[in-house]
């Protein structure tokens, strides 16, 4: 049986339009506009037990709305969705229970306190048996290297110390789905690593299901086998991770900058030209060439800076998206 299960999961939003300018905040005293925003529009996919997937998606795409969902922070305006057989909006206690929802940019510790303070709420609430729960605060403090902070107030840690304190309260009463919203936003590149080395570990050895999303392709590709595209509020592709990191790793993009002049018709023939700022040229570059193709460079201009970089996973997504809008197309057509 599958662990979470959406069908035809949607939710819309009844958002307030302003009309433009004066005349129209005027207007809007009076009579009020309103459109619908489909932030996630019939969505179906079903996750296995001890599963861990990205979900991917551009900002807006629909992500949050739906861990909201499965989370029964808010109900959908149609469809359904189970998460351990508990329908999420009814919001029982017993699901409660089970599951734990940790969203980057979102803080669930009492900032003035320290963070052992609200640990031992969560044993509380969660009615945690205390040497269940000294066992585990232990461990997860540990892991996670935190130990020595847990008594120092929240606001005066590092972002990334409290993310980790954050995922500690998500842990303490052994959830068995855990939804992660970019719970390594915003964090410095050392943090990120801890965190991601952390969550491998411990799925792998708790066996719990993870939805995770994230920016970070890095994250992604560290953790999951397999991802989820939304875009839109629809669901784009579903299956192996290991395609999409394919595709993203083909290209990496060569940023330069110039001593003199140059001649971006030439830059063509590198690669595709992303940005054009003389002196500064931003190309596309086959990553297999890259070598050769520097080394040419180099030879041939007085380069003053340069620069290479992962291509960004929203490029790899809207890819994605355009090729699966083909996919539709081509099938429509020879129907
Ligand atoms: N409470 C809300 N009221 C109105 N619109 C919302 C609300 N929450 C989300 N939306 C809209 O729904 C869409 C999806 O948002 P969200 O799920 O937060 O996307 P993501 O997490 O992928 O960035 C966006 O267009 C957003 O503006
Ligand atoms: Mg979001």
């Amino acid at each position: 049986m599958s662990i979470i299960e959406a069908k035809h999961l949607t939710k819309t939003y009844q958002v307030f339009r302003k009309q433009e300018g004066l005349l129209g905040s005027v207007k809007g005293l009076f009579k009020r506009e309103y459109k619908t925003v489909e932030a996630v529009r019939d969505v179906r996919f079903s996750i296995e037990k001890g599963e861990m997937v990205a979900f991917l998606g551009a900002n807006g795409a629909g992500k949050t709305t739906t861990l909201k969902l499965l989370s029964g922070l808010i109900h959908p305006s149609s469809g359904e969705a189970t998460v351990l057989g508990h329908v999420p909006w009814k919001r029982e206690n017993a699901y409660r229970r089970r599951f734990s929802l940790v969203m980057g940019q979102k803080n669930q510790l009492w900032w003035d306190l320290p963070a052992v303070e609200s640990f031992r709420l969560h044993q509380e609430i969660y009615r945690i048996d205390r040497q269940v729960y000294d066992r585990r605060l232990d461990e997860l403090t540990s892991l996670l290297e935190v130990k020595p902070l847990i008594r120092q107030a929240v606001r005066e840690l590092s972002l990334g110390e409290r993310m980790r304190m954050e995922l500690i309260a998500a842990l303490l009463h052994a959830p068995e789905v855990l939804l992660l919203d970019e719970p390594t936003i915003g964090l410095d590149v050392v943090s990120q690593r801890r965190v991601q080395e952390f969550l491998k570990y411990y799925q792998q050895s708790q066996q719990i299901t993870v939805i995770l999303t994230s920016h970070y392709m890095k994250d992604v590709q560290a953790l999951c086998k397999r991802a989820i595209i939304i875009s839109g509020g629809t669901l784009r592709y579903d299956g192996p991770l290991a395609e999409l990191v394919e595709r993203f790793s083909q290209y990496k993009l060569l940023s330069l900058q110039f001593a003199g002049d140059f001649d971006v018709a030439e830059m063509a023939g590198y690669g595709r030209v992303i940005e054009h700022v003389p002196p500064r040229v931003k190309l596309e570059v086959p990553r297999h060439n890259l070598p050769e193709l520097l080394s040419h460079l180099l030879a041939k201009y007085t380069i003053e800076d340069l620069e290479v970089q992962e291509r960004p996973l929203e490029d790899v997504i809207a890819e994605v998206f355009i090729e699966a809008k083909a996919t539709a197309q081509r099938s429509s057509d020879s129907e």
